[in-house]
């Protein structure tokens, strides 16, 4: 496995540095390389699920393949990664639902507020046919999906004070990623959506640019959000997947075999990706408790109520989006 060393911000110059590291062709005889790009910094855990991958696919193919990673946004941000998959200079990526959803719509539906409890149920979600289907839809995108992974469930952090009514969020400036579905929700929450990239949340908390963020706890804790904010209120309003996928260019090179290969290290790191989640979720929490002022919004969907028909009229109304959501309440019903 190659690991490609970390710069401090994912520069245009970085990424075209590493250009020439993406342009590298296989050798008869040698290993064929398939490269990774992740978003993720590498104490996240869809790094560590990258670095599993990347080492069961060495040993199951008996060194026949080697994978090479590009954690921490090195390649650029996800659209340039998406971009790179399509024209072929990069194989692989572990890549947010946020990012992929403006390829496939119908991903929106995994930001459909207050559907799960916590991540053990967006995880059961998964195994949903309208899920699937999501998966399924980026194939005519020139992009083979194995499957999801999660980060925590979101929840809101802010600097300088709690959130214990919808009204403390009125006219507050919050990081959002600037998709439509979050763009949706928060502006009618009474907040104002501000759109930044999560490595400058940690400046623009201390700065004032930004009053607050909507965060899962993995993201806050391992990027320090703590030590320049101190209000977290837990909504759980929304779960955050990643996809795992290659491109269907990559995908066609690839031997039956090697096939069975990628395709069962990958599921294998991402049910280990998903109960690392499960228990960084509790250790988060544990951890955060101790530092920051924490707090439960009780009746959170009751409270986000005006913003989550905002969400419905725009997203619900799309036929998979509301099989997705149905199916998910089935699942509920059934415990
Ligand atoms: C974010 O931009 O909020 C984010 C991206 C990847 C993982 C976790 C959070």
């Amino acid at each position: 496995m190659k690991i490609y060393p970390l710069t401090a911000r994912p520069l245009t110059f970085a990424a075209l540095a590493l250009g020439s590291a993406l342009l590298s062709f296989s050798v008869p005889g040698e290993a064929k390389e398939l490269k990774l790009g992740i978003i993720t910094p590498p104490q996240h855990v869809w790094t560590k699920a990258a670095h599993e991958f990347a080492e069961r696919v060495e040993s199951e193919s008996d060194g026949d393949l080697s994978v090479a990673l590009f954690p921490a946004g090195q390649l650029g941000d996800e659209p340039a990664m998406f971009a790179q998959m399509q024209s072929g200079l990069l194989d692989m990526g572990i890549m947010t639902a946020a990012i992929t959803s403006q390829r496939e719509p119908s991903v929106n539906g995994w930001f459909t507020p207050f559907l799960f409890d916590n991540v053990e149920d967006a995880i059961q979600a998964t195994q949903t046919p309208a899920a699937e289907q999501m998966l399924d839809n980026l194939s005519d995108k020139g992009l083979h999906a194995f499957g999801y992974t999660f980060a925590g469930m979101r929840h809101i952090l802010m600097r300088d004070q709690a959130v214990t009514s919808i009204d403390d969020l009125d006219h507050q400036k919050i990081r959002i990623i600037p998709i439509s579905a979050m763009q949706t929700w928060w502006r009618a929450t009474g907040a104002v959506p501000t759109p930044i990239q999560l490595p400058d949340v940690y400046q623009g908390l201390q700065n004032k640019m930004i009053d607050g963020v909507g965060i899962d706890l993995d993201a806050l804790v391992g990027s320090g959000f703590d030590e320049v904010a101190q209000h977290l209120t837990l909504t759980n309003h929304m779960a955050f997947p990643a996809i795992a996928m290659v491109s269907s260019t990559t995908w066609d090179t690839l031997s039956e075999n090697e096939r069975e290969v990628v395709n069962h290290a990958m599921h294998e790191a991402l049910n280990w990706a998903n109960q690392a989640q499960v228990d960084a979720e509790a250790d988060n929490l544990d951890y955060l408790e101790q530092h920051i002022d924490v707090r439960h919004l009780d009746d959170a969907k009751a409270q986000f109520a005006k913003a989550n028909t905002a969400f419905d009229d725009k997203f619900s109304v799309l036929p998979l989006i509301s099989q997705f959501q149905q199916q998910v309440a089935d699942q509920h019903a059934e415990k």
